[in-house]
């Protein structure tokens, strides 16, 4: 008992500022996942392959623990179950992805599945039949492998196709839904996807490969809002977003130099996507270094890609709101780091975290509450106050992690409070929060090796029982109350 009791009262002390404020009563809370990472079913009713069903099965080895999403949660299998759990969250709101190969088997938008689109309906309606919002991400990275065997994003063609599948998408569920994200975290999947080899398709391809992605993502997001702004809204009358993640860059001294590494670091990481999409193109500090580098490293032209006029006004202006994902803080100090070309190399910043800031289980997920209250008041100077949905926030815990998740409940807390400090004393608009994860899913190249649910999930059971863990008590309270009440006594949950 006692062990049990002593990390509550260590979080009671740690919470106090800032917590007794309250969140809004408009504000809204959810919960979110990922198709690859819940649904399972990676071939049933015709599910056409994305690019993580052919990475994982071609190359295991590529993945931590060699899984894949075969089953995963089995969600496909587990809507009522699902919604049974969200319902008990009591969350306003539930934030999950459209797999695109599910819907179009073909990639293309030729062949629509007729069980996608059962499956996403039925999904839909029972959401709304039990009063939570469905919020749909249009595409958080499994791209179908067909479309991969062209190059992906960093083909131009994909613009069209990415296109051809939202309209697809607004079309038959934009009568119920109202919240689109149209592209989820478009620095990890050009950046880990395409410049790297964190994640699929595994590239790497530095400084090149990562820019014609980012490029092509940025005009496929802005493709999809014109179709929805054009042939959609006036009937549907829906928002449209993107979701873009950052961490905090904090400058390792007051020194202009590493105030410029910090500030760059969010013009290069963060700007890449949202000045182009905010005020038009790229942020004019990363075109001046990245064009003066790929000058000094003798390429015939620069490495970031250009938009015509013509471009950069049909993509200013494209987003009803800002998803904002964040997990983790950085220091930043300036000088070189990474590999030539690279773009942590243009940005001219080197990263690193502090040792005594709390580690999680994935070693560079630490706790730093106070990033995420400073990178809110810094979207809210540089995009003049846009309406800010944090779309992803979470903790990682380790594989062996039980229900008894105290850290998680801790790094919500506080990071939480701090969100309430930027609404109440920063005056930044928050409309909205959604934790990740609603519950252990596939990460990724980690495979089941970490756990971000605030339901466990039993992988090894072939029924993948959820079971709630004690956030999801602690969270419900908070939704209910728009409260977060550190001295909440967990133990009557435990039974
Ligand atoms: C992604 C999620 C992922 C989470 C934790 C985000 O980058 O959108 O799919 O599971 O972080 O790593």
């Amino acid at each position: 008992m006692l062990l049990t009791t002593l990390p509550v009262i260590s979080v009671i002390i740690a919470f106090a500022a800032g917590a007794d404020y309250k969140f809004p009563n408009n504000f809204k809370f959810g919960v979110a996942t990922a198709s690859y990472q819940i649904e399972g079913g990676w071939k049933d009713g015709g599910k056409g392959e994305s690019i993580w069903d052919y990475q994982t099965h071609t190359f295991p080895n590529r993945i931590l623990d060699g899984s894949n999403g075969d089953i995963a949660c089995d969600s496909y299998n587990k809507i009522d179950e699902d919604i049974r759990n969200l319902k008990a969250l009591k969350v306003d709101f539930y934030r999950f992805s459209i797999s695109w190969p599910r819907l179009l088997p073909s990639g293309f938008a030729n062949e629509i599945s007729e069980d996608g689109v059962r499956y996403y309906n039925e999904l839909i309606d029972k959401l709304i039949a039990n009063g939570i919002e469905p919020m749909v991400t249009l595409y958080h990275w499994d791209v179908p492998q067909s479309i991969e065997n062209l190059g992906g994003w960093t083909n131009r063609a994909i613009v069209d196709y990415f296109g051809d599948y939202a309209r697809i998408c607004f079309k038959l569920f934009g009568d119920r839904v109202k919240t689109w994200i149209t592209i989820n975290e478009p620095y990890s999947i050009c950046e880990y996807g395409y410049g790297n080899v964190i994640t699929a398709p595994y590239y790497n391809s530095t400084g090149i490969g990562s820019y014609a992605c980012g490029h092509h993502v940025i005009l496929s997001h802005a493709k999809a809002y014109n179709i929805y702004a054009f042939e959609f809204r006036f009937k549907q009358r829906g928002r449209v977003g993107i979701t873009v993640e950052s961490s905090w860059w904090e400058p390792d001294s007051n020194s202009k130099e590493d105030r410029t590494a910090a500030e760059n670091m969010m013009q290069m990481y963060f700007g890449w996507f949202l000045h182009p999409i905010i005020k038009g193109d790229y942020p004019p500090v990363m075109r001046l270094r990245v064009d003066k580098k790929s000058r000094e490293q003798h390429f015939p032209r620069s490495r970031l890609p250009r938009f015509t006029i013509k471009e950069i006004i049909e993509i200013k202006g494209t987003i009803d709101f800002l998803g904002l994902n964040h997990y983790t803080t950085f220091m930043a100090k300036s000088g070189t780091d990474g590999p030539v070309p690279s773009n942590i190399n243009d940005v001219g910043a080197i990263l690193y975290q502090k040792p005594e800031w709390k580690q999680s289980a994935r070693e560079v997920f630490r706790l730093v509450p106070w990033g995420l209250r400073k990178l809110l008041v810094w979207v809210k100077k540089e995009y003049r106050n846009i309406e800010v949905l944090i779309t992803e926030n979470g903790y990682a815990g380790k594989e062996d992690e039980t229900t008894n998740d105290i850290e998680r409940i801790e790094y919500y807390n506080l990071y939480l409070t701090e969100v309430l400090k930027a609404i109440h004393e920063d005056k930044c608009k928050i409309t909205g929060y959604t934790a990740w994860s609603f519950m252990d899913n596939y990460e990724w190249t980690d495979g089941y090796t970490m756990r971000f649910g605030m339901y466990y999930v039993d992988f090894k059971d072939p029924n993948r029982t959820r079971t709630p863990k004690k956030s999801a008590f602690v969270y419900q309270n908070i939704v209910v109350t728009k409260k977060i009440d550190t001295s909440l006594d967990l133990h009557e949950f435990l039974h």
